[in-house]
């Protein structure tokens, strides 16, 4: 889709990252590292400074304990977390859970560790999911569920009632909980609560973040994972042969920006939610349902009312060449069964004036 913005000259709100760079401070922490010899490999886990920065941060902001030297393992972004993870943890015919839709790298690293996938929906306007269909997606064959809160692409932020119900499920099943986080500093309604700190659950969860969404440096790709010593242990032996270790001087540099107080952390969150409501409010005189996210980079349409007849790939495919505008159909973060056929997602972590600019540019067509 970014290749396709570029052909066409068109806003790209596809692909999901800012279009503006991070704190400066942060980027003259990694080029201060660039110039003083900080250029070769680093230890496999990360550097000290990072998993001591990772390990505060989690003690910090949610009271979890982990040690730097073996509950934390530094890698080349969530991507990398979440791959070596299942790999770690999946033989071929195990089963992992997750809820749908879901983000796209977590079938396929599945498929890579041999595992299969169960999904459970979750229903719009509140993504809500069902629990009768969690507890029938689990199996003797189950060994993980892959927890993605905030989520992409819906933007939910899982609230205290359904952490507890899937931390009883994992419980009553002995299942492993996996969770993706990387959006915990991106949150504009609720709070973002670790599914680690629920009664019982840090002994079975592997938690993954990134300094890529936090940090707006998503090229640095800087992720990690914390949970207990021999589930480290054995994620650090996949990531040995994955890529080993992860680039020094942005290690250097999100160890800063984890250190930085709440305020400063919460100001990209405050400038996000600002966005959401000036894109989602745009979208909406427009025409198009929307249903607004709790957090993260995205907001959702059903694009049935505007655009009746019309599946939501056609009408993504045809809207760069009509109006100059690039967005994601929803249906693509679907398993085989199919699902979202008429939703788009738009990524709205841009600067105001580019935003107006696809208001615009829609209005062409639907205004
Ligand atoms: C839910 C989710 N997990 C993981 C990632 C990848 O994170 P990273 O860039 O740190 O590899 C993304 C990036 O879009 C994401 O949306």
């Amino acid at each position: 889709m970014s290749e396709l913005a570029t052909a066409t000259d068109s806003v790209n709100l596809g692909q999901g990252f800012p279009d503006t760079d991070g704190p400066a401070e942060l980027i003259d922490v990694a080029v201060a590292a660039l110039g003083s010899g900080q250029n070769q490999y680093p230890p496999s886990a990360g550097t000290p400074q990072l998993r001591g920065a990772i390990a505060a941060h989690q003690r910090s902001w949610y009271g979890l304990d982990y040690s730097p030297e073996d509950e934390v393992l530094v890698t080349t972004g969530a991507t990398e977390a979440i791959a070596a993870v299942l790999l770690a943890l999946c033989e071929p015919g195990d089963e992992v859970v997750m809820f749908e839709p879901t983000y796209d790298s977590y079938a396929a690293c599945a498929a890579m560790a041999g595992a299969t996938v169960n999904l459970v929906r979750l229903n719009p306007p509140e993504w809500t999911f069902d629990v009768d269909e969690l507890a029938a997606a689990i199996t003797p064959r189950t060994k993980i569920l892959l927890l993605n809160s905030p989520h992409n692409p819906t933007g939910k932020v899982f609230d205290g009632p359904e952490l507890a119900t899937i931390a009883e499920v994992c419980a009553a099943h002995n299942l492993l909980a996996v969770t993706d986080e990387v959006y915990e500093h991106l949150v504009f309604d609720g709070a973002h609560v670790p599914l680690a700190t629920l009664p019982g659950m840090a002994e079975r969860t592997l938690t993954i973040s990134s300094g890529g969404k936090t940090f707006s440096f998503t090229g640095w790709k800087v992720g990690w994972v914390c949970g207990p010593a021999p589930l480290v242990a054995a994620v650090r032996s996949v990531k040995q042969f994955l890529t080993y270790t992860s680039g020094a001087p942005y290690q250097l540099a999100i160890a800063a920006g984890l250190a930085f107080a709440p305020e400063q952390m919460n100001l990209l969150s405050a400038e996000l939610a600002a966005k959401r409501d000036r894109f989602c409010d745009g979208l909406a005189k427009l025409g198009f349902s929307v249903y607004r996210p709790s957090a993260t980079y995205f907001a959702t349409t059903d694009i049935a009312r505007i655009a009746p007849g019309t599946d939501a790939v056609t009408f993504c495919t045809v809207l760069p060449e009509r109006c100059g505008v690039v967005a994601i159909p929803s249906s693509v973060f679907y398993g085989p069964s199919g699902g979202g056929e008429t939703l788009v997602r738009w990524a709205f972590s841009k600067r105001d004036e580019v935003l107006d600019e696809a208001l615009v540019r829609l209005s062409g067509w639907f205004g």
